[in-house]
This record gives structure tokens, sequence and C-alpha cells, in this order.
């Protein structure tokens, strides 16, 4: 395993209990979504896994290392990181913000620069016309691009990304999962992915946690999911899904009929 969540809990000052006995783990070159409600714990548990958040009890273990006893920073550079909303540096320009963990881990300047060009490629966007480039000279979806490029550019085996598809219009959006998908078989880095979506998660990932209120109701891959939902909750997010898939595949089915 990659990343094990052993029974982690996060309770913030004054009290308030965001993550409750969340365990799961994650094998290498696997992608797991966790799922849920606004306010569930989704990002707590994300930052706890790097310790940007340190928690308050249970263990995080890379790689069959216990997080705990790894420096802070060396375990940040080895971990690939897409924050909510892009997190770029407004200052800074594209190659720049690519080149931040690759200058942190003391790379020279050629092999940076090679680099920047190389994840740039990879998430298609011509390095000639956006290395110097500020984030505000960027649309939305290009944004997020560089986000998911400078989680990539040091190399790291896991990515934790949260949100990494939010707030696009639908056909961005499912381009850029296309294109991260094809990207991830390709490189085979393992994943965790934070989203509100359930039909992204079922399309995406090899496992689904679905949250809610602080805890994992349910860890299974999205067939598991689909075939026997074990929670209220999960058969509440699955509904709008479904009834929007079955909604176009009506309409579909009309539409060839009246041809
Ligand atoms: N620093 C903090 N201090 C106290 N409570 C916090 C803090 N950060 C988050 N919380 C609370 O913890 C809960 C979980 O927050 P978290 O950011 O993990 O949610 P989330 O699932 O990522 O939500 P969203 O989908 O809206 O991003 C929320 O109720 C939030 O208000
Ligand atoms: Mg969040």
């Amino acid at each position: 395993m990659i990343l094990t969540v052993d029974q982690l809990e996060k309770t913030y000052r004054g009290g308030f209990r965001a993550v409750r006995e969340v365990s799961f783990a994650v094998d290498a070159r696997e992608v797991v979504a966790l799922v849920g409600e606004s306010g569930c714990g989704k990002t707590t548990t994300l930052k706890c896994i790097n310790r940007l958040l340190e928690p308050s009890d249970g263990r995080i273990l890379i790689d069959n290392e216990d997080a705990a006893d790894l420096d802070p920073v060396a375990l940040r550079r080895r971990i690939g990181w897409v924050m909510q909303g892009d997190g770029l540096f407004p200052h800074m320009s594209v190659a720049e913000n690519i080149a931040v963990t690759p200058q942190l881990l003391g790379w020279d300047a050629p092999r940076i620069s090679k680099r920047v060009d190389e994840v740039l490629d990879l998430v298609r966007l011509d390095p000639a016309q956006y290395r110097d480039r500020r984030p505000d000279q960027l649309s939305g979806g290009q944004r997020q691009r560089v986000g998911v490029a400078r989680a990539l550019a040091a190399g790291s085996r896991l990515v934790l990304m949260d949100e990494p598809f939010g707030a696009l219009d639908p056909i961005t959006r499912d381009g850029l999962r296309t294109d991260f998908m094809d990207l991830q078989t390709r490189i085979g880095f393992a994943a965790v992915m934070v989203t509100h979506d359930m039909a992204e998660a079922l399309l995406m990932a090899d496992r689904i946690a679905v949250m809610h209120a602080g805890e994992i109701v349910q860890y299974d891959t999205p067939k598991a999911l689909l075939n026997a939902p074990a929670h209220p909750i999960v058969r509440q997010m699955l509904e709008s899904p479904l009834h929007e898939a079955d909604a176009v595949q009506a309409l579909k089915a009309a539409a060839v009929r009246d041809v």
C-alpha cells in the first residue's frame, strides 16, 4: 500500500470533531475518490495525510512509514498536491509555479526547466506559449491544468487532489478528466481525489470513500456502490447521476424513434 489511513481523527480547536475514525488504504497506481457533501471532512482528511494539519489521533502510513515520524516538509515534497481552487501563486509565472517543489528539492536550473516543459506537455499546454504567463492570463481550465502539472512536477508516486476539476463547464471538465485518466494510466501514480460529484467519482475512481459528517459510510468500488449501496446517504448521492443518465437515455431513445 502506498497510503494507509488508519482510524484518523481530527478535532479542531474548540472541540469540533471534523474527521472520525476514518480508515482507507490506497494501492500503487490506484485512484481513490473521497466524496461527500460540503463540510463532511474531505479537505481535513487530505490535509492530515500530508501533515498540513496534525491528526488528533490515528495513523497515516506512506509507503509503510509512519508520517508522524517523517519531517513534515520532506513529507510534503514527496506528495503531489492539487489545492482546492487552483492554488497557484498569482505573482509567479506558470514555469515558476511548477518549479516550486523541484527547487526545494535542490534540482539544478536546466533540469527544472526541462521538467517544466515536460509536465506542461503532459497536461497539453504548449510550453512556448504558456510557461511565462501569469495565472491571471490563463482561463480557469488552463489554471487547473497548471495545478495538475505542478503536482506532477517532482515525480511523486502519490498525488492528493482537492476538487481538481471543480468550477468548470461540463465540456472542459470532461476534457480535463479524460486527459487526467490518460496521464494517470501512463505515469501510474496513485491519487486521492476529493470531489462533490458522485458521477465524477464513479467514472474516474477505482474505489470510492463516501463521507458523511466526518465518517466514511462506505468504501467500495464503483460497481459495488451501484450494486449494493450500504447507507441511505450513498443511495441518496447515487440518485441524481442515475436519474440524469436514465433521463438522457430515454431522450436519446425517443430521438432515435422520431427520426
Ligand atoms: N480550522 C478550522 N477550525 C475549526 N473548524 C474547521 C476548520 N477547518 C474546517 N473546519 C470545519 O470542519 C468541517 C470539515 O471541513 P472540511 O474543510 O474538511 O470540509 P470539506 O468536506 O472539504 O467541505 P467542502 O466540500 O465545502 O470543501 C467543517 O464543518 C468545517 O467548518
Ligand atoms: Mg474542501
